[in-house]
């Protein structure tokens, strides 16, 4: 795993952009895997940013996203679906036959996992994952105890999650108890993951994805199994690092 430890939000988000538009310019069709929460807004602003100033061909690039709350409909303020197309979608003019995410109202789930699971795989796989991390470890949805081997699946929010989350919603009432998201296995399968986080709440989770013990309890360790991984975190989420151990 490679680490950066940025000054500011800004800079983080700046060198997660350059490594994305980096990748995009390389291998066509592209298949980039995307996060939703606060964390990587500055980076999708970038990017945005970077696109209209001719610097970011999106020509042949398709996106697939990790999770959607379930049961939700695409057209709620707060369902990822809404999130992407206010922040990604609309400002980088992304036809809908290239951007996929989980149906959050679908009928069959156990289907809908399997469809996602397909389209990933019919287009290739996604070449590059990016991150967030929840404050408990978790990635995309996939909370504590979630198997390493794990395909895209429904679950149930753990109770920090559905307080994080509270955050975006009236009440924490509203927040969804379910979601469907990537598997672990899934996010594993990505040829690049990128990993982003910034803040103190996610001190302990950096801390425990560089110095603890790999475990499904903390799913972001999971990560130390893949062989291409970035991470870019700003000075709050690496307060707990020993960094001279980091060095050797
Ligand atoms: C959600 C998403 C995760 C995200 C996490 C952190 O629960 N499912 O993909 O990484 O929240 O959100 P934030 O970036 O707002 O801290």
């Amino acid at each position: 795993m490679k680490l950066y430890i940025a000054e500011t939000y800004d800079e983080l988000s700046r060198m997660a952009a350059d490594i994305i538009s980096d990748e995009l310019s390389g291998k066509k069709p592209f298949n980039l895997g995307m996060a939703t929460g606060s964390t990587p807004l500055g980076l999708y602003r970038q990017l945005v940013q970077k696109n209209r100033a001719g610097q970011l061909d999106l020509t042949d690039v398709r996106l697939f996203n990790l999770d959607e709350y379930y049961p939700l409909a695409q057209d709620h303020p707060q369902s990822f679906f809404s999130f992407m197309k206010n922040h990604v979608y609309d400002p980088l003019h992304l036809p809908s036959h290239r951007v996929f995410i989980p149906n959050g109202l679908a009928k069959d789930t156990g289907e809908e996992c399997n469809r996602y699971e397909r389209l990933i795989h019919q287009h290739g796989g996604i070449d590059l994952q990016i991150l967030g991390v929840g404050s408990n470890g978790h990635i995309g949805f996939n909370e504590p105890g979630t198997s390493f081997a794990s395909r895209t699946q429904v679950v149930r929010l753990a109770d920090q999650t559905i307080q994080d989350n509270a955050r975006s919603f009236d009440d924490v009432g509203d927040v969804p108890k379910q979601a469907i998201t990537m598997g672990i296995g899934t996010i594993l399968e990505s040829r690049r993951i990128v990993l982003l986080a910034n803040g103190e709440a996610k001190a302990e989770a950096m801390r425990e994805l560089f110095h603890g013990k790999i475990t499904e309890q903390v799913p972001v360790t999971s990560l130390r199994l893949h062989p291409h991984v970035t991470v870019i975190i700003d000075q709050k989420a690496a307060a707990l690092l020993n960094l001279s151990l980091q060095k050797k």
